[in-house]
């Protein structure tokens, strides 16, 4: 007889053939700590493990044959649609233990890089402005999965990663095993996802408060009930008839513009008017998110976030005035401002620095620094020697997001019962964690800006 080595099977769309040597006859938990890589993760039902690929990093997990493949695809379909969510590489398949025995596939997805489980960001303490970006983010992210037509069913902040966006955070979709993708979805399915929210992240932030991690002004509930209220806000604003008279044309206008606020672009616009003529009525039927992330892209390249590409293009702005040159054509200036600007502050952070914020971040907390710095010494402080003061004074001193070394993970204190799954808590469950001193920074600054969420400000403001 003769016996054949069973092989596993990989699918993907876009393999990487770095995957096939790995050790896929062992079970993920007992794979050597060289294929892996300490990362600060959200805790988990299944097993689920960061690997280290030449210079790639990717997350698996290991899970049953069909849970895997329905959310490689439920993921696939999200990438498709721009809607942030880890991104699917492979399912493997067809593993089988030394002892001649089945194991259960393993799920593949690109590590979100920059991105903070919430218990990561909230053991550092968050600041009760924090976490009302955090909710903002959250909705932001549950309103687009809808527009899309995917209903979630395991909405929770164990399944969300955050990454930093200018001020506010980027909320991403991590786990989709219960998802299911819809043409479009009914008020019912949107009310059920809600119905999940609500249990779910009452019981999250009511574990936080029990930890002492939650901010004592806040309240779980409060907070749960308020995440309901911004998110029918959003989705009326997103999605809601308007009904005016033919004197107030102009509404129209400023339909689009608060959308664009609120960072979606208006693909259709449905435009209907009474047989007299007399009441005209506005529908938004197609809206995209990235408004600005799009602007951006077009002019320079960069792809970054929402918030920091408006930052970014209000600087762009600045310098066009700066530089008068308002009559010349904007992708000019834009290349100018890359290379005069951006780049040169880019460049000058040190390669070990690199790690701990993505470039668009840093960009957009040196204007924070300048700005500052300009007020302090009542003059114009040049943008190269911002960075040079930003990178001395802040970036120096803040953890790393993006770890690379495992020693490092759970700061410096405190040691992790097994690095590689958070999920098994300290080795001594106490003591200090790692403090952001971004985030414990002492208040004595102007304050920070309300929530980019504030619907009824913006109406006020465009009407
Ligand atoms: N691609 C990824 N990038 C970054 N973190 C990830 C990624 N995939 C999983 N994680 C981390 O692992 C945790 C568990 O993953 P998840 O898919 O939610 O597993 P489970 O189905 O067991 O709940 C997440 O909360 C997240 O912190
Ligand atoms: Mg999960």
């Amino acid at each position: 007889m003769v016996y054949k080595r069973r092989v596993p099977r990989f699918l993907s769309s876009r393999p990487d053939s770095r995957l096939i040597p790995l050790p896929w006859e062992l079970p993920l938990a007992e794979w050597p700590t060289d294929y892996l890589v300490a990362l600060p993760r959200g805790i988990s039902r299944h097993v689920v493990r960061f690997i280290k690929v030449g210079n790639s990093v990717y997350a698996a997990k290991e899970v049953i044959e069909s849970l895997a493949i329905h959310e490689y695809r439920t993921l696939t379909d999200l990438h498709r649609t721009d809607t942030p969510a880890v991104e699917p590489l492979a399912v493997v398949t067809g593993r089988v233990g030394l002892d001649g025995e089945p194991l259960d596939p393993v799920l593949i997805t690109r590590h979100l890089q920059f991105s903070l489980p919430y218990r990561s960001l909230f053991a550092q303490g968050v600041r009760p402005e924090t976490v009302g970006r955090l909710l903002d983010a959250m909705v932001v992210l549950l309103a687009r999965l809808h527009l899309v037509g995917f209903l979630w069913g395991d909405v929770s902040l164990s399944n969300i990663l955050f990454r930093r966006d200018a001020n506010e955070f980027a909320a991403y979709l991590v786990d989709a095993e219960t998802a299911e993708m819809h043409e479009t979805l009914t008020d019912g399915q949107r009310e059920h996802d809600l119905t999940i929210a609500i249990t779910n992240l009452y019981g999250e932030f009511s574990d936080l408060e029990a930890g002492r991690m939650l901010d004592e002004s806040l309240d779980p509930l409060k907070l749960v009930e308020s995440i309901i209220t911004r998110y029918r806000e959003l989705w009326a604003e997103l999605t809601g008839a308007e009904e005016f008279s033919e004197q107030e044309v102009f509404r129209i206008e400023n339909r689009v513009r608060r959308l664009n606020a609120l960072g979606f672009d208006v693909a259709e616009l449905s435009i209907e008017t009474s047989p007299d003529g007399s009441s005209i009525r506005i529908q938004p039927k197609v809206v995209d998110a990235g408004h600005h992330t799009r602007r951006l892209l077009r002019l320079t390249g960069l792809d970054v976030e929402e918030h920091q590409a408006r930052r970014l293009l209000n600087d762009l702005d600045t310098f066009r005035v700066r530089t008068s040159q308002g009559s010349v054509d904007e992708p000019v200036v834009a290349h100018q401002w890359l290379t005069e600007c951006f780049q040169p502050v880019v460049t000058a952070v040190p390669p070990e620095l690199r790690g701990k914020r993505e470039a668009a971040q840093i960009y957009h907390e040196v204007l924070d620094y300048r700005w500052y710095a300009s007020q302090r010494e009542n003059r114009e402080v040049p943008l190269l020697e911002a960075t040079w003061g930003y990178i001395a004074d802040v970036l120096r001193a803040l953890p790393d997001e993006d770890l690379t070394d495992a020693t490092r993970v759970g700061g410096d204190e405190r040691q992790l019962a097994n690095p590689y799954d958070p999920s098994q808590g300290f080795v001594d469950d106490e003591g200090p964690m790692p403090e952001d001193p971004w985030e414990t920074a002492e208040d004595d600054e102007p304050a920070s800006p309300p929530g980019f969420l504030d619907i009824d400000a913006l109406r006020a403001r465009k009407r």
